[in-house]
């Protein structure tokens, strides 16, 4: 088992296979950044398949890929198979904007993926191309049906903004009331790369806007995910709200992360990292391990999205598009 410095179970482990994207979402990679890690600094799916055994092995049942945008990375389907492979009953997930699914996720079904978390951000073609700084609603929408055709798990993920989307959390919910899948609002969580223009919703206000139309129940926590579930009595429909700026769900985070080039990061406010990448390359196992442990000791104890101060320069700098979220 994995234990933190804090007493936490460490069960889920992040792996982003790539920083790269084919949106520019506001709140995460508003321009294409300075310099991408080159490609041969990524570490192979081998590579990163040995690490990945290590923490399976010392008591990770969870994984989810992500990125930047996990579908531009060639051959995944390959990279699931192998993590499938290794232990079939691994909660094994993937977290994507949805673009490339039309063509992507029978494949990824049939190599073994079960769940994917999809950001869909606004329902009108110009707000999303607002946000994504792309066309792509449409193929976003396409690839949210072919997923559900091939009988891949979704939840969908939406940041409200003021002013942009704020006026569609419940449009969006209703859309995923009629295809039975759970939203979950995310606070967004303030950070150095973002547009600096933009504008979150605290928790609270989201919950305003759902309360306008209806009753809702408070649930509470799935364990030790950080979204807070709330029933709603009149469409008899749950949904979920990931608020970091309260961070009550720090107490029992149960994850880690793993960057494209083999950076494991412990917690996504902080630029603390350790690297796994010369472990991994030798193929020492041992040595693998001993970043691992070192990263759990010093894991810290809970984020500081709660102190945004908006006239204050201390923001986090550690990039969405690195640690995938
Ligand atoms: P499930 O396995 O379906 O519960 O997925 P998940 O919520 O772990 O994954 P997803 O990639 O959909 O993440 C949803 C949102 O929660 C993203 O915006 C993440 O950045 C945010 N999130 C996940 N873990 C943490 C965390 O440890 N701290 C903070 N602040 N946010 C997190
Ligand atoms: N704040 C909140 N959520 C964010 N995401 C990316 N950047 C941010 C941010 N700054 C979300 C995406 C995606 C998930 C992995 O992270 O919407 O669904
Ligand atoms: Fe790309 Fe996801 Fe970041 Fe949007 S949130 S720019 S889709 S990595």
């Amino acid at each position: 088992m994995l234990i933190d410095g804090h007493g936490r179970t460490v069960n889920y482990l992040r792996v982003s296979v790539t920083e790269r994207c084919n949106f520019r979402c506001q709140y995460c990679m508003p321009e294409k950044p300075f310099s991408w890690v080159p490609k041969e600094n990524l570490l192979s799916f081998e590579e990163l398949f040995l690490f990945m055994r290590v923490a399976i092995d010392e008591g990770v049942t969870k994984i989810r890929i992500t990125g930047g945008e996990p579908l531009l990375r060639e051959d995944l389907d390959s990279f699931i198979k192998m993590i499938h492979d290794y232990k079939p009953d691994i909660d094994l997930a993937l977290t994507t904007n949805a673009y490339l699914l039309p063509q992507t996720a029978q494949r990824l079904k049939d190599a073994g993926l079960k769940r994917l978390n999809i950001s869909l951000d606004s329902l009108k073609p110009a707000v999303a191309h607002q946000i994504a700084q792309k066309d792509v609603l449409d193929q976003v929408l396409k690839g949210i049906d072919k997923a559900l055709e091939v009988g891949l798990g979704v939840k969908i993920n939406m940041v409200p903004l003021k002013g942009i989307n704020d006026d569609e959390i419940l449009d969006i919910m209703h859309y995923c009331k009629e295809r039975q899948i759970k939203v979950r609002f995310i606070e967004y969580m303030e950070n150095a790369h973002a547009s600096q223009a933009i504008e979150g919703m605290h928790g609270r206000e989201i919950l305003e806007k759902v309360k306008e139309k209806y009753t809702i129940k408070a649930l509470g926590r799935e364990g030790a995910s950080p979204s807070f579930n709330y029933y709603i009595e009149e469409l008899d429909y749950e949904f979920g709200l990931i608020d970091p700026h309260k961070h009550d769900f720090c107490e029992n985070c149960n994850r880690i992360r793993l960057t494209a080039e083999g950076n494991l990061i412990p917690c996504l406010y902080f630029d603390e990292a350790m690297s796994i990448a010369e472990s991994v390359k030798s193929g020492d196992i041992e040595a693998a391990a001993d970043v691992l442990a070192q990263v759990l000791k010093d894991k810290p104890k809970e984020n500081r999205w709660s102190e945004f101060d908006p006239n204050s320069e201390d923001i986090s700098t550690r990039a969405f598009y690195e640690t995938g979220g």
